[in-house]
């Protein structure tokens, strides 16, 4: 039993995917957001669309790099090899050719429609109507949808079945749901009174059980599915790679109970002292986040279960 040192070209595959992950959780997070936690102000409202807007481009790019990057690996004529054309024509017939053109197509729905958005509101002198939010929920939301379907063509659940496909795609939104919402919650602390936003907060923390419950439950049946028997989460690097994403989404869920009920209620008694506390908070879930992602980068590429 062995890990795998990354080469060169798979670090670059692996920060490529990372950024893949951040373009995803933004779009899911801006949905959420402008549907349940925005003060519907223009500059909330605008903050979110720019957060998805950055989020696609930095996904479209690294998508496509991804694939250059593959094809220069395969190709293993140094860093030219990554404009093989002929090798990036082959690559174009496999999941990989098939996974990058729905991920591309995503990004750029995403990018049209976000742009589109920021012209419609800047032409608009108050906040938005509920008819104009609805659209901009839909943009973001559904380029999710399509992006979320492409980590069924890819990964080590492509060669399973519809139910285990089903839940990679509900797992990856639910995850873009949730981390993909740190950042603006964050951004919110700074601004608004301390009694709206534990009102916000505590939103969150409501809808958040619905997407801890898909994200977990959808998490547990992929590992039910890749894994031939518990005693693999010890015995291969694979397994190993997926017990310590489980310790540290254990420590994640912990530092989200703490916020939800340590410091979201003291917003009411010291003010100050608990926005601090809650920012300091939110910032160790991201960098936890971060981790996670990191780790599942790696395990979902370079190594993988003993059956496959
Ligand atoms: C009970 C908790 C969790 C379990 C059991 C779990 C398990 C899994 C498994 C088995 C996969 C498939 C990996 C593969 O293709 O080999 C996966 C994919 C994924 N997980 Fe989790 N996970 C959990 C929580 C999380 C959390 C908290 C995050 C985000 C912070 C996350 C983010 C992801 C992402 C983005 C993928 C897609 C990987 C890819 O195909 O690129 N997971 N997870």
């Amino acid at each position: 039993m062995s890990f795998v040192v990354p080469s060169a070209w798979e670090v670059a595959g692996l920060l490529c995917k990372l950024f893949l992950y951040f373009g995803a959780a933004s779009l899911a997070g801006a949905a959420l957001n402008l549907a349940f936690y925005s003060d519907g102000s223009r500059r909330s409202v605008q903050g979110l669309l720019v957060y998805a807007l950055i989020g696609s481009v930095l996904g479209f790019q690294a998508v496509l790099l991804n694939y250059l990057v593959q094809v220069g690996m395969i190709s293993a004529s140094g860093l030219a090899g990554m404009f093989d054309w002929t090798m990036a024509e082959i690559l174009m017939d496999t999941p990989l050719g098939e996974t990058t053109f729905w991920r591309l197509v995503a990004f750029t729905l995403a990018l049209l429609g976000l742009v589109i958005c920021l012209q419609l509101l800047a032409r608009r002198q108050q906040a938005p109507t509920r008819r104009l939010n609805t659209f901009l929920v839909a943009v973001p939301a559904v380029a999710l949808l399509v992006l979320a379907e492409s980590f069924q063509l890819s990964g080590h659940v492509s060669v399973h079945g519809n139910l285990a496909q089903l839940a990679i795609s509900l797992h990856v939104m639910a995850f873009g749901a949730w981390i993909g919402s740190l950042y603006p919650l964050l951004r919110m602390t700074s601004w608004l009174e301390p009694s709206e936003l534990a009102w916000f907060m505590r939103r969150f923390g409501d809808h958040a059980r619905l997407v801890l419950a898909v994200l977990l439950l959808a998490g547990l049946f992929l590992l039910w599915e890749l894994l031939m028997s518990p005693a693999e989460l010890w015995q291969s690097p694979y397994g190993l790679s997926l017990s310590l994403k489980l310790l540290l989404v254990a420590a994640l869920l912990g530092l989200a109970a703490h916020n939800r009920y340590q410091l979201v209620p003291a917003l009411a008694a010291d003010a100050d002292a608990a926005v601090q506390k809650l920012q300091r908070s939110i910032k160790g879930e991201m960098g936890l986040a971060l981790l996670i992602l990191l780790l599942t980068a790696y395990l979902s590429t370079l190594v993988g279960p003993m059956e496959h």
